[in-house]
This record gives C-alpha cells, structure tokens and sequence, in this order.
C-alpha cells in the first residue's frame, strides 16, 4: 500500500518502445507489471504495435503515479507523452493487473483510435470525442477479457 492520495485515477499514455527492444523483453515487461500491479490494485492493458506502446494505468491515484514515474524512467521506452489523467467513476480494466498485448498494426480492432498514428489518437482523446474513447476502451476490454491474464499475448 503506497500512502497519499487513494482515489481512482486513471493515466493514459503513449511513448515509443527502445530500438532494441526483442520480444523477450515484453513478456518480462507484461510479467513484472501483473506481478507489482496486483498488490498496489493497479489495473490496466498495455499494448505494443510495432515499436509504440499504448498504456492505460487504472488505480489508486498514488500508486498509479508512482508506477508512471517508473516506467518514466525505463529505457526500455522513450518519449513518454501522457495523453489523459482523470478521475473515473470506475474502472474499465477490472479483472486486469494489467492485459498485455503485442499486436501488428492490420490486427487492431477496426476502431477510429487506430486507423490513425498516435496524434491523431491524442486529438481523438480530447473533450469532445471522450465518448468514442471510452467506446474502444470498453469494448478493447469484452473483446479480449479472456486473453489479459497471460503475460504477453
Ligand atoms: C512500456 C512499459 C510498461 C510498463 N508497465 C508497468 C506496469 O504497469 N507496472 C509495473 O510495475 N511496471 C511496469 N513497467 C516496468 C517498470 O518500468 C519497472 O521496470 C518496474 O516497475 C520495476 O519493478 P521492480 O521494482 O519490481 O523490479 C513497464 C515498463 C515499460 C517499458
């Protein structure tokens, strides 16, 4: 349990993953973040489409922070550009401590969010198309609620 602030808060990101980065690095990734996650009631999905990484961290707002910082200082990613901070009611991800996916870009879910490159995502996630946002999240999450408990998929 980290001290401070313990409402919900939930932090999206995106940031581009290190040029050297193999597939074994993911898996350990998927794997440490289900492992510390779990206790700090963190949950979320992490997904990595060819070299970016598109994260939702969902939680008590001081430990959510304190995950955040690290992974800022992970080098194994870089550009670390928060899209999103915000108080939700509840939780999107609830049975995740965090769903990890590795996808190439043609299997993304045929969404707006991901026709587009990131800026156009962080333009889509502005005030007035919140509600589409939070479509894809809620359905990213139906979709796939069986596949988010593995490390990596
Ligand atoms: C893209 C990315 C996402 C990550 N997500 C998480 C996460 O959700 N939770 C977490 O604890 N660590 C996450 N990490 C790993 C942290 O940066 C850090 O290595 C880890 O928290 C250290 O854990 P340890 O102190 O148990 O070794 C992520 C790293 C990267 C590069």
């Amino acid at each position: 349990m980290i001290f401070g602030d313990q409402r919900l808060l939930r932090l999206v990101y995106v940031s581009a993953a290190a040029p050297t980065l193999l597939r074994n690095d993911l898996i350990e990734i998927g794997r440490t973040a289900q492992r510390n996650n779990g206790s700090l009631r963190v949950t979320g999905m992490l997904l990595h489409v060819e070299g970016e990484f598109f994260q939702v961290l969902e939680g008590p707002g001081a430990a959510v922070e304190e995950v955040f910082s690290k992974i800022c200082e992970d080098d194994r990613n870089e550009w670390v550009t928060p899209l999103l901070r915000e108080r939700p009611l509840r939780r999107v991800f609830r049975t995740w401590t965090m769903g990890c996916f590795d996808l190439p870009f043609e299997e993304l879910p045929r969404d707006l969010f991901f026709r587009a490159d990131w800026d156009e995502v962080r333009l889509r996630i502005k005030a007035d198309r919140r509600q589409e946002f939070y479509g894809f999240l809620e359905r990213f999450y139906r979709v796939n609620l069986q596949f988010g408990r593995a490390a990596m998929t």
